[in-house]
């Protein structure tokens, strides 16, 4: 089925890859959720579809280069209990969609921080809506956000969020190149291979198969739409690289002249500019136009790329697993806070968002089964401990030639999960229908009892997410 290019969010299957963004969150004031639905519905039309960025993309570039042009582009997710209450008759057969973000940070996704203090999404702030603002020109950005929120305070949404997140030469903070490995989207990207029902609703997942509609819709508006996750990790940038240059002097006897950069690369899996990590190679070989082609059946015994190095742990590509087929996400973060070494105190991360259709099987799955835990998705990975999450010390082995040494973090981490949200990034046409009135029925009733209660009987069971 050919993709509906002028329906789809334009942030989902190109991405908007501008230099800035600004990330407004939304909290929908008691009693005023129709009129926050209203105004949203009235927004349909300014929201930048996959076929504006591709008309557009020339003219967003020209602005770095002096050229004229205001061109700011628009993304929004809505939060699931907001969805909830305004569109009763739909919805989802995910249980982290269902649930919610809040619930699923602590048992699924490994996240134990205080949810009162998180800087986006907590209880009393909670995001409802996600507005995403594109654009390489900062003032244009900063105008229309603050043109939107005017009227979204009128609508009843009070901003509880608002951050400026910037590209740093495409590096996230701890210094590495960031988005050289993305799934290449059949009938988007040249040689996609990936079925693009893996992150729009309506389409195949694979093919042959049936369009994927994950929930009960009497109405229709699933289709063009995705699943937006949207996680605020802090990085500590000083914490990562005193550890590296500490257990590098430390593993010195074992791979003499080991330096903090080449541990630091075995930790990520490639080197900050991009290379894969390999036998022989002890310094940053460069960028190169093939960064991205490899697999890991070469390197059955992870002599080269360490089992529990982020990359692999993320995507083993062909190499040892636990499952047939990898989950596969649309990455589409941006950092936030100055450069280390421009303010060191200051807050840093990454704005992680992602796009996929089905929140549970695929980032849910990629942190809880893979990222966080430390026998898959191959025995005796390790600990992913650049971004994985353990109650405890975390650890993973990397192979030197002279034996295999188990690297343990000391009990230490440098990412900080500071709040999110799960959201649904509905195609333009269901935006615009979103006050339509809720369908009449018993069927689709009966439906919704009956997925709340297999998903209540799966979370209590822990399937599809890890005890508490
Ligand atoms: C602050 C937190 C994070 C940092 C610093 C980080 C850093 C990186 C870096 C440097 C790469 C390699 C560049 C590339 O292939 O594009 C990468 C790849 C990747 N990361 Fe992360 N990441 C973070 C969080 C996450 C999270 C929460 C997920 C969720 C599952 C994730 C999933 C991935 C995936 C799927 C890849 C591509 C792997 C591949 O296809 O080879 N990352 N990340």
């Amino acid at each position: 089925m050919e993709l509906d290019l002028r329906e789809i969010q334009g942030n989902v299957l190109a991405g908007f890859n501008t230099n800035m963004q600004v990330l407004i969150g939304l909290s929908v004031d008691a009693g005023r959720a129709s009129d926050a639905a209203a105004w949203l519905a009235g927004l349909a039309p300014s929201v930048t579809s996959m076929a504006d960025i591709r008309e557009e993309r020339g003219i967003m570039k020209a602005q770095l280069t002096g050229g004229t042009g205001e061109r700011v582009w628009l993304g929004i997710g809505i939060g699931s209990d907001f969805l909830a209450q305004i569109r009763e008759d739909l919805f989802f057969f995910d249980a982290g969609f269902t649930l919610g973000f809040r619930k699923r940070a602590r048992p699924v996704l490994g996240d134990r921080t205080d949810q009162n203090a998180w800087r986006v999404g907590s209880p009393d702030n909670p995001l409802d809506v996600l507005l995403i603002f594109g654009s390489n020109n900062e003032g244009a950005a900063d105008g229309r956000a603050d043109e939107l929120l005017a009227q979204a305070a009128a609508a009843g949404l009070r901003n509880s969020y608002r951050e400026t997140a910037r590209r740093i030469d495409d590096l996230e903070h701890f210094g590495f190149r960031d988005g050289v490995s993305q799934p290449l989207v059949r009938g988007i990207d040249t040689g996609g291979v990936i079925d693009a029902g893996n992150f729009v609703f309506g389409y195949a997942r694979k093919a042959g198969e049936n369009p994927y509609l994950p929930g009960g819709d009497p109405k229709g508006y699933l289709r063009n739409g995705s699943f937006l996750v949207f996680r605020r990790l802090a990085q500590d940038v000083g914490a990562f690289r005193d550890f590296c240059h500490r257990k590098a002097k430390a593993l010195a006897q074992h791979f003499p002249g080991l330096t903090a950069a080449h541990l630091e690369a075995l930790i990520v899996g490639r080197w900050p500019k991009g290379a894969l990590t390999l036998i022989g190679v002890t310094t940053d070989p460069g960028q190169r136009p093939n960064d991205n082609a490899f697999d890991f059946p070469s390197d059955p015994l992870w002599a080269e790329c360490p089992l529990g190095a982020h990359i692999r742990k993320v995507n083993p590509r062909s190499g040892p697993k636990d499952v047939v087929d990898v989950p596969r996400i649309l990455r589409r973060g941006i950092p936030f806070g100055p450069p280390f070494d421009s303010d060191p105190p200051a807050e840093r991360g990454l704005a992680f968002i992602s796009y996929q259709t089905s929140i549970q099987e695929q980032l849910e799955f990629l942190t809880s089964a893979w990222m966080n835990s430390p026998a898959a998705p191959a025995g005796s990975a390790g600990h992913d401990l650049l971004v994985g999450r353990n109650n405890g010390p975390r650890s993973m082995p990397i192979a030197f030639p002279s034996g295999t040494v188990e690297l343990s973090d000391d009990g230490q981490q440098w990412i900080t999960p500071t709040g999110g949200g799960y959201l649904f990034a509905p195609g333009k046409t269901t935006l615009g229908r979103l006050t339509e009135p809720v369908a009449a029925g018993v069927g689709w009733r009966a439906s919704k009892l009956l997925s709340k209660a297999s998903i209540f009987v799966n979370s209590t069971l822990g399937i599809g997410g890890l005890k508490p």
